[in-house]
Formats: structure tokens, C-alpha cells, sequence
């Protein structure tokens, strides 16, 4: 799977290149797919301007090879968000937030002119789903949080010991099939006292590359 992960790496890296200008700020995500993107990436440094981050994380990994990154309140404009997924199904709905930075992933994905999604085959599915939903949640709110989301047909299991970069708590949610995913994720979005799910329907992927053991395939939505 590594291997996978590192063919769209840099596939992904040939994708942002044409993209790259010394003004130009990219969104860049979380994960292991990414860690290896922002490996591939950090030679062509010189040739943009700065980056935008969804985590501590993915920050002090660019900032160790030398790719600024800015506030995202510096930042108006982003040709690209490049990230992974834990799910893709066919209409590039995704799953995130495995990593538990979903909140900050949507925040920076909507910036961007477009949500360049890198997975490996592992990743695809008929039915958004068999990954259990990471739900972020304010920790006061989180047992009112559970009951409804019970009551929407899951089981919340709060991540033990993890607290994400806003300080708030990660239910992750068995047991669903969304075969709905836009309003799914209007649906637990709106409960009080949940910060963001890591559903990406309302926003999906406007590109996936697919690392397969064929080859990068490319998704367009
Ligand atoms: C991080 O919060 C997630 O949304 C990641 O994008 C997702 O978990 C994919 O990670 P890997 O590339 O490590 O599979």
C-alpha cells in the first residue's frame, strides 16, 4: 500500500505543477498520503509561493522542508486542496477525518478552486459507510451528541485520548449506511455541539487520483 500511496504522491505532484506560480498558495491536507505528497513537493518549493495546512501536523512537516505556510487568514485564494480520504464512492463523496483533522480540512478545502482527492483502490466503496464517521464534537456536548447520533442509526465511540488541533473531541460513528451522503452530512452537521462530521458531500471531490495497481487513475466530477 505504501507504494500506492507514493505513485499518487507524486502524481500529484505532476497534477499541481502546471499550477504552480510565485504567487500561487496551495492547500495541502493530512495523512499519510500527504506526508508523502509533501515530500514529493518540497523540491519544487521555489516555484510557489506558500502553502495553507488542515493540521499541526502537515505545518511542521512542510516547515521542516523548507515550504512556508501561512494563516489561512492570509490566504483569499487557492488554485488547489490536496488531500487524502479514508472513503471515495463513485460520485466523489468522501470520508475524512481518520487523522482527526476534518474540521480544518473542510475549513482550507473551501478556500480552494478545487478538492484534489489522492487515495489508493483500498479506499473506493459502493456506500460511504463501512469507515466509521468521524463526527468532531465540543466536549460538554458530546453524551447529547451521541444520543442523537443514535438515534440517526449509529454507534459513537469516542477516540480515547485525542484531542484535535481546536481542543474538541472525535466521536467515530459504526454501523451507518449513507446512502445519502449531502444529507447525511446537513443532518448531523446541524445537532448542536457538533463542530463539523467528516462527510465531504456538500462539497465533494472535484478530482480524484486513484493510485491503482494499473496506475494513477484521474475522477472528475
Ligand atoms: C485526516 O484527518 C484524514 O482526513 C486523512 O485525509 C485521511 O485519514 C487519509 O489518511 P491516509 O492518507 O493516512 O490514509
Amino acid at each position: 500500500q505504501t507504494e500506492l500511496k507514493q505513485n499518487v504522491a507524486d502524481a500529484a505532484v505532476q497534477f499541481a505543477l502546471p499550477f504552480l506560480a510565485p504567487d500561487v498558495i496551495l492547500g495541502v491536507g493530512t495523512g499519510s498520503t500527504v506526508d508523502l505528497f509533501i515530500d514529493a513537493l518540497a523540491p519544487y518549493k521555489d516555484r510557489f509561493r506558500a502553502a495553507a495546512s488542515s493540521s499541526e501536523r502537515s505545518s511542521a512537516r512542510m516547515a521542516s522542508l523548507g515550504i512556508e505556510v501561512l494563516d489561512l487568514n492570509q490566504v483569499a485564494t487557492m488554485p488547489l486542496y490536496i488531500d487524502g480520504a479514508d472513503e471515495v464512492d463513485h460520485a466523489l463523496n468522501m470520508i475524512k477525518g481518520g487523522g482527526g483533522a476534518l474540521t480544518r480540512e473542510k475549513i482550507v478545502a473551501s478556500v480552494a478552486e478545487r478538492f484534489i482527492c489522492i487515495v489508493d483502490e483500498t479506499k473506493r466503496v459502493q456506500t460511504l459507510g463501512r469507515f466509521p464517521l468521524p463526527v468532531e464534537v465540543i466536549p460538554m456536548a458530546r453524551e447529547v451528541v451521541a444520543r442523537r447520533l443514535v438515534e440517526l442509526g449509529g454507534t459513537p465511540k469516542l477516540r480515547e485520548g485525542f484531542l484535535t488541533d481546536n481542543g474538541c473531541q472525535i466521536l467515530d460513528v459504526s454501523g451507518l449506511s449513507i446512502t445519502a451522503p449531502a444529507e447525511f452530512e446537513a443532518l448531523v452537521n446541524n445537532i448542536p455541539g457538533v463542530v463539523c462530521c467528516g462527510l465531504f458531500a456538500l462539497a465533494g471531490a472535484d478530482i480524484v487520483l486513484m493510485s491503482t495497481q494499473e496506475g494513477v487513475r484521474q475522477f472528475v466530477k
